[in-house]
């Protein structure tokens, strides 16, 4: 019955998922591109040190069990997730790459090589199911921290412009495709208790890489000796509201075993981004309506 009632619950009709190459270019970055603050930069340096390698082991679990769907139009989806996820690794590459540029190369290269041995052995030792399992809650994921992005205009407008057009439009892209695996892996499974402990390991692992790296960009700043400036970080990422503290309601409903991404309907921020995002209007007119 529950099961009957999540497939009722589909990605909207008004949203279109289809991969779109950008190119970024990233020149002039600062070092604290983030709301001006080295922690909180660090932080989205050290996701994006994830980028590449984990958005390809998305594509490969969605990929191996794409066969258990007949709907054209959910194919069609499934192919727009897996070209939006394939153009995010590539442009993350780019930024990546910024990051070896500004000084960063040690850390950059160790913290993806890193990830590459991580996912490497998770696909050796899991199978199809799993490896979907572990997707669809990491989907979760980057679906609620683009949430988090996407409603806080003031937050956006605290990311330089000259990486901020790259974060939008993945947090864009996020939300659209928010539903692809998961929708994947109810029709493949469905079981609850492997969705939930994938879930909750993926956080630990996630959780437990970024710390990681997060420290190392800081140490290369040598900012690790500064307790200041990291209590400034920590309170803007995990106090009253912040970055990640912010998202904690939403990380739970994952655990509901009726959940389904698209009972929060935030299709509305989609179509307001993406205007933005094409130039047709400026984050300061959004911001003032
Ligand atoms: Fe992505
Ligand atoms: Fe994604």
């Amino acid at each position: 019955m529950l099961k009957f009632l999540q497939r009722k619950i589909r990605t909207p009709k008004n949203v279109t998922i289809a991969a779109q190459k950008m190119g970024f270019e990233f020149s002039d970055v600062p070092r604290q591109w983030a709301m001006n603050d080295p922690v909180v930069t660090h932080l989205m340096n050290a996701l994006s040190l994830t980028f590449p390698d984990g958005e390809r082991m998305f594509v490969d679990a969605v990929r191996a069990c794409r066969d258990a769907v007949a709907d054209p139009a959910r194919q069609k989806e499934i192919s727009g997730f897996i070209g939006q996820e394939a153009m995010h690794s590539l442009e993350h590459d780019s930024f990546n790459e910024m990051l070896c540029a500004q000084g960063y190369e040690a850390e950059a290269r160790g913290g993806q090589k890193l990830a590459q041995v991580l996912i490497g052995r998770a696909q050796e030792h899991m199978n199809k199911k799993q490896m979907l399992a572990i997707t669809a809650g990491l989907e979760h994921i980057t679906a609620i921290l683009a949430h988090r992005l996407l409603s806080d205009p003031a937050l956006i407008a605290k990311i330089d412009p000259s990486v901020r057009n790259l974060w939008l439009w993945h947090a864009i892209e996020e939300t659209e495709h928010k539903a692809v695996a998961y929708d994947l892996y109810q029709d493949v499974s469905g079981d609850y208790r492997l969705r939930v402990s994938t879930f909750l390991s993926a956080t630990t692992f996630l959780l437990g890489y970024t710390g990681r790296y997060t420290w190392a960009f800081l140490k290369k700043d040598g900012l690790n000796r500064k307790p200041l400036t990291i209590a400034k970080g920590l309170w803007r990422l995990f106090g009253y509201d912040g970055l990640i503290s912010g998202t904690i309601p939403d990380y739970i409903q994952y655990l509901r075993p009726g959940f389904h991404p698209w009972q929060q309907d935030d299709s509305y921020l989609i179509e307001e981004w993406r205007e933005i995002l094409s130039g047709q209007k400026t984050l300061e007119q959004k911001r003032a309506a």
